[in-house]
């Protein structure tokens, strides 16, 4: 089974109440998801092998460490995770990034896809997929078939706020993706929607509603 990581640093947690509240503005909401994001992706690649290269400082010859083998990716799920890329980029600036469209069907509540680009090299990547919501889990879990499907196999969830529900079905689902999220709230209301939550988080980031 996969792990799940709560990222419980007080400064993610923070920007996360701001974000939840009714009255955050459309701005305020787009930067504190691009900081949590950035901070998120600290934890996220806490794990990152390190290899030790020779350098020439102003002073001497050393040995010192740099991140060692595979390059990163990042697939963002439109829209929402369109939110978290740039805070990612900021610390991992030079990571490829692909992107996969879903939206949940308003009746069904399931995913429908309607566009996946991805790197070319997806197989050989560590691969991030950003969501700030994982509600039912089933755009997540839909997201990381098509990268599988297209050979991805080193793939790690990176969500803001989830649901036992959703957590559950994604870890069921693809029990070798690990996941990261600030929050797991209480429950799924009958709209599918996760309670407290944050409310639509592709309607807050782009002020669509
Ligand atoms: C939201 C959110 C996730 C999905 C989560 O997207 O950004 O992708 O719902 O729900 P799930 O876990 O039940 O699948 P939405 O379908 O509203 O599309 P949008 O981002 O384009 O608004
Ligand atoms: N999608 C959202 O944006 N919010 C939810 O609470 C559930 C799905």
């Amino acid at each position: 089974m996969s792990t799940l990581h709560v990222v419980d640093h007080p400064l993610v947690q923070h920007k996360l109440t701001l974000m939840r509240r009714t009255e955050c503005p459309t701005k305020d909401f787009r930067q504190l998801l691009e900081e949590i994001a950035m901070l998120m992706c600290y934890e996220v690649t806490r794990e990152l092998p390190l290899t030790e290269i020779e350098i020439e400082t102003p002073i001497t010859k050393c040995k010192s460490k740099i991140i060692a083998g595979k390059k990163l990716g990042i697939v963002p799920i439109l829209r929402a995770g369109l939110g978290m890329v740039d805070g990612v980029l900021t610390v991992v600036p030079s990571a490829k990034v692909g992107h996969i469209g879903l939206y949940r069907d308003p009746e069904t509540h399931l995913p429908v896809e309607y566009y996946c680009k991805l790197p070319p090299d997806v197989a050989e990547r560590d691969l991030i997929v950003l969501d700030p919501m994982l509600a039912t889990g089933g755009s997540a879990i839909a997201a990381i078939n098509f990268i599988k499907q297209r050979g991805g196999k080193h793939i790690t969830m990176m969500a803001l706020v989830g649901c036992p529900e959703g957590v559950y079905a994604l870890q069921k689902a693809h029990p070798d993706v690990d996941i990261y999220i600030a929050a797991v709230d209480e429950k799924l209301n009958e709209n599918k929607y996760i309670v407290p939550g944050l409310g639509d988080a592709g309607d807050r980031l782009f002020g669509t509603k």
